[in-house]
């Protein structure tokens, strides 16, 4: 097994207190067994880059990360990767933002990182790049004479050619990509998007996986990312789980709880996923005091004005429909803005009738995954999934939805609450198995071993 070079954003490295999300605990393993290392932003700042690298080993773990400077992090982070790229990638052109020092930064930010990485790789390495921060970083480091394989997996999804042309300079940006051996993407429906922007903007050819343009080759792949399920189940057998499963019991008495997990991010639809909660409140009123909406939404990318809004926007429709709603010993939503440990999402995910996963657009969602490996066999809840999210084209058996659609999203959460148990246990069980089957693990060997075996000549 040749040594494996992670290069991601962030650098999640084992934490003392075991509180680890699935894919850094499956990177671990795999940097573990190959004496891999970990490269990335380090995540603090300092007055001026000094392109100092540290280094760090955690339970048999490397991680190598630079400090940024503020104006990087501004550009380059709060700039390109999530006013431009993110809000474009997301299908959000309408709030996107093109502004040319974003682009500046982004550039500026890959290069000060390539200029480390390039020193530290060796002959035999394998190289994966992760996320839409990083797109030109193989070319970067061909520049330097790299010529390792290069793989690269894009967690968000690919925007159709028309929304993606909106880019200054999108040509320059996918060109560059032309660097790696292979590039991963979630699901078929943005694969398909990649390969119309190369054959209609970039004048390319496909021939299967395999897309050229001018002379330049890259392997095209769909390889969808999974979860630790057999680590998120056994988190549901532990003390912290049982704990805020009794709390739950306590404060739930008999009430039916529906439940969303999500970073607060427009992309996940919480307006409109509280809209249709308050739809079906009017239209059911049989249904008050007989249901809760526990809503768990961390703030994120705080810096960004469109997460404040949302933010804003949030508390506000969550306090009005509560206003409406509410009687002296019920409220009808339960809306929390801090992170949980995975034991405690366990717990949360399991007390819950329904699962709401009502991404407006989303990569993958792991949530929906986590929701379905924490159900108890004998009495499962029931997935309402946005089919716009990746994992709808795994998971056809949760109940699709359109998230934009208010009344559609209500009657398929009263159809959740009132299913029989033979049905929730057939959808449930095939789920659960694609779950298993295809967990994180599966998705890090099988696109690992496409890196290194696509033949690519340099
Ligand atoms: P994204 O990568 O866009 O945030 P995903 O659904 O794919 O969306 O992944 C989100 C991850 O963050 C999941 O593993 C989920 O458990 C975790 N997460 C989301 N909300 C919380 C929370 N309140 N506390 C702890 N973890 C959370
Ligand atoms: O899923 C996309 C993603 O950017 C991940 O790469 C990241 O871990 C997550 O969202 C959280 O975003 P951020 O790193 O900006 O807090």
């Amino acid at each position: 097994m040749s040594r494996l070079i992670v290069v991601s954003n962030r650098v999640s490295m084992p934490s003392p207190d075991g509180s680890q999300g699935g894919l850094a605990v499956a990177l671990q393993a795999a940097l573990r067994e190959s004496g891999g290392l970990w490269f990335g932003w380090s995540g603090r700042e300092v007055e001026q880059f000094n392109g100092s690298v540290s280094f760090e080993e955690v339970d048999g773990v490397r991680s190598a990360v630079v400090d940024l400077e503020p104006q990087d992090v501004e550009e380059y982070y709060n700039g390109f990767a999530n006013r431009t790229l993110w809000p474009l990638f997301h299908y959000r052109i309408d709030i996107a933002k093109y502004n040319r020092s974003f682009g500046s930064g982004y550039e500026r930010v890959n290069k000060r990182f390539a200029e480390p990485l390039h020193v530290m790789i060796e002959p035999d390495d394998t190289i994966w790049i992760n996320d839409y921060h990083l797109i030109p970083m193989a070319s970067l480091l061909r520049e330097h004479g790299i010529k390792n394989k290069i793989g690269f997996f894009l967690h968000t999804p690919w925007p159709p050619t028309r929304l993606l042309v909106s880019l200054p300079h999108h040509e320059r940006l996918v060109r560059s990509m032309f660097g790696y051996d292979v590039v991963g993407f979630q699901t078929g429906e943005w694969l398909e998007s990649f390969r119309h922007y190369c054959e209609n903007e970039l004048g390319g050819t496909v021939e299967g996986d395999y897309i050229t343009v001018d002379g330049q080759r890259l392997r095209a792949v769909v390889c969808p990312i999974g979860i630790d399920f057999k680590n998120f189940v056994e988190s549901g057998e532990t003390e912290l789980a049982h704990q805020l499963s009794e709390r739950m019991r306590v404060s739930l008495r008999q009430l039916t709880m529906i439940v969303g997990v999500d970073r607060l991010d427009y992309s996940k639809g919480l307006q409109e996923r509280l809209v249709s909660f308050e739809h079906m409140l009017s239209a059911h009123p049989e249904l008050h005091r007989s249901v809760v909406l526990v809503q768990v939404a961390p703030p994120s990318r705080g810096e960004v004005e469109q997460y404040r809004h949302v933010r804003e926007e949030l508390n506000e429709l969550a306090g009005r429909i509560n206003g409406m709603f509410a009687e002296v010993d019920w409220t009808p939503i339960r809306y929390v803005n801090r992170g949980y440990r995975r034991e405690e999402l366990t717990a949360l995910y399991r007390a819950a009738r329904v699962g709401l996963v009502t991404p407006l657009r989303d990569g993958m969602n792991l949530v929906a995954k986590e929701y379905i490996a924490a159900q108890d066999p004998e009495d499962p809840g029931v997935l309402v999934l946005s089919r716009f999210a990746g994992a709808a084209a795994q998971m056809s058996d949760a109940l699709l939805v359109n998230p934009y659609a208010p009344e559609e999203v209500a009657d398929a959460i009263q159809r959740a609450l009132k299913m029989p148990l033979s049905e929730r246990k057939a959808r449930f069980k095939t789920l659960r198995d694609g779950v298993e089957r295809e967990d994180v693990h599966w998705w890090r060997e099988k696109f690992v071993k496409m890196i290194e075996e696509t033949e690519t000549v340099r």
